[in-house]
């Protein structure tokens, strides 16, 4: 088995766009600010369920940088997806992943599409990660979506923009729309179990305008075990 996409979307929309022409300066200006070690610190700290049979999705890779923290956290599954809308940040991405000495970049599979229709089967990933991609669609439609992808008991790690000053400002440049903190919490309940609700410190450049839900995928309602 592998997690091989169903087919690939094609439409360009006006975000990818817009990221395909910024992803080398974007990708430059994430290597600097330490996303990548809080990344790697957090997932560090997960009793996680990832092994070598595992399938993993990073639901709006960009140019790679959480599967690149995941990656340094120590996890090694069969094969981890690179999710984008932007083709340019998948091509930034693959060359990123190619550099690193310690990870086998063929185990990391880059694909294009658009995370509100995932190419993918029901209940293929193991765990999926997602960073400041669902600011840009219907809450509602994006978690129900990687709940679908998800096996049951699977984990999301979800790490939305928090609203705060460093987040409007992002908002503004990334032409984003951050989703109030209640109603991230509410509807990440219609899919999942909220686990953990993690706050990155405040000397860390991401704790200024992200936050982490830790979310688990609810078992259907009469089913006892996994
Ligand atoms: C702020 S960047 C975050 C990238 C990466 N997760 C990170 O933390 O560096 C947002 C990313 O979401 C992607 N994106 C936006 N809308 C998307 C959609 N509907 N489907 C897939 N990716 C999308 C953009 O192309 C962009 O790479």
């Amino acid at each position: 088995m592998s997690a091989v996409p169903k087919k690939a979307s094609t439409e360009k929309t006006k975000t990818q766009s817009f990221y395909d022409s910024i992803a080398e300066v974007h990708n430059l200006a994430l290597r600097v600010n330490g996303y990548r070690k809080s990344v790697a610190k957090y997932l560090r700290s997960l009793d996680l369920d990832i092994g070598a049979d595992s399938f993993v999705l990073d639901g709006g890779s960009g140019t790679g940088i959480v599967t690149l923290g995941f990656q340094d956290a120590g996890f090694r599954p069969r094969q981890t997806i690179a999710f984008d809308l932007s083709a340019k940040s998948l091509h930034v991405a693959r060359d990123e992943f190619k550099k690193e000495k310690k990870i086998d970049h063929k185990l990391i599979s880059p694909v294009q599409g658009n995370i509100l229709d995932l190419p993918f089967a029901d209940d293929t990933f193991d765990l999926i990660l997602s960073c400041g991609v669902l600011e840009y669609v219907t809450l509602d439609h994006g978690l129900r979506e990687m709940s679908r992808v998800l096996k049951v008991g699977g984990k999301l790690v979800f790490i939305p923009v928090k609203p705060s000053l460093v987040g409007s400002v992002l908002e503004f440049l990334y032409k984003f729309k951050i989703h109030p903190v209640e109603n991230v919490r509410k509807i990440s309940q219609k899919y999942f179990k909220i686990v953990g609700n993690h706050k990155f410190p405040i000397s860390e450049p991401m704790g200024w305008s992200k936050s982490i839900f830790l979310l688990e995928k609810n078992r259907p309602p009469n089913s006892k075990t996994r």
